[in-house]
């Protein structure tokens, strides 16, 4: 039986390109999932297809939309066993381009929504002494790359931000792991002059590895999947 089979799970970024991968790839595997996303109308097209079992619209960088995501998961589907923060965007531009808030949205969306989903499910994950957070980083949080400043910053940071989690929660059978990928063909990729290295599917196949069967001493690791 997988070690996903009666989890439930929430993906962030679950409407399309690598969350949604991950929504049907976890849900193959036997688990409850939630997508949370703006946009309503992919995230009930997840659902439709059977992809998620519940699809919550809102904002990761809004705490108020966050508490809402985890009550209604925990009302519909039960404690939350699995958090995916997969949901990102990439706004491109030298760094004298960018504007202060092109910057800050970066930091808001790809950063400190991955810490407010994480601070709302880590506390019943603790009391339970079981739960798996996997946070979607990238090979911008291993490298320096141009017109994207603000992008590998939230990324450098995120793989911070899973290693601190994985120390804090070692102790409490919990545990938290990074998954960089290298170019994968979504929506996003579009923004950029890189071609294609992956599938989404393929990248959520390690996503859901991370999520289900890793062991739990690679807790702390950032996976890199470059294709
Ligand atoms: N594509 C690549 O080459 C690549 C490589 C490495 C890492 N990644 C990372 O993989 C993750 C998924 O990217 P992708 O390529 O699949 O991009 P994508 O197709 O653009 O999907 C991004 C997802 O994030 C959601 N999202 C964006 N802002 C959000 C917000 N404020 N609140 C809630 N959801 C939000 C989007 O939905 P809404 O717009 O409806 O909110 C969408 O569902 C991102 O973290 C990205 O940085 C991508």
């Amino acid at each position: 039986m997988s070690a996903l089979a009666g989890k439930t799970a929430v993906v962030t970024g679950g409407g399309r390109g690598i969350g949604l991968a991950t929504a049907r790839a976890l849900t193959a595997l036997g688990a409850r999932v939630t997508v949370f996303a703006r946009t309503a109308r992919e995230l009930e097209a997840a659902v439709q297809e059977g992809a998620a079992a519940l699809a919550v619209a809102g904002d990761v960088s809004r705490e108020e939309d966050v508490a809402r995501l985890a009550a209604r998961h925990e009302g519909a589907l039960g404690p939350c066993d699995v958090l995916v923060n997969c949901a990102g965007i990439l706004e491109r531009g030298l760094v004298e381009e960018l504007s202060p808030a092109a910057w800050r949205a970066q930091l808001e969306v790809n950063l400190t929504g991955a810490f407010l989903c994480a601070r709302a499910v880590v506390p019943g994950m603790k009391r339970r002494r079981a739960g798996r957070i996997v946070n979607v980083a990238s090979i911008s949080g291993t490298i320096g790359g141009d017109r994207a400043s603000a992008y590998h910053a939230s990324k450098w940071g995120l793989v911070g931000l899973t290693k601190c989690l994985a120390e804090e929660l070692r102790e409490h059978g919990v545990q938290c792991l990074a998954v960089s990928p290298g170019s994968v063909d979504t929506d996003m990729l579009k923004q950029t002059p890189f071609p294609p290295q992956l599938r989404p599917e393929e990248v959520a196949k390690v996503i859901a590895w991370c999520a289900g069967e890793a062991p739990a001493g690679m807790t702390g690791a950032n996976v890199e999947v470059f294709g």
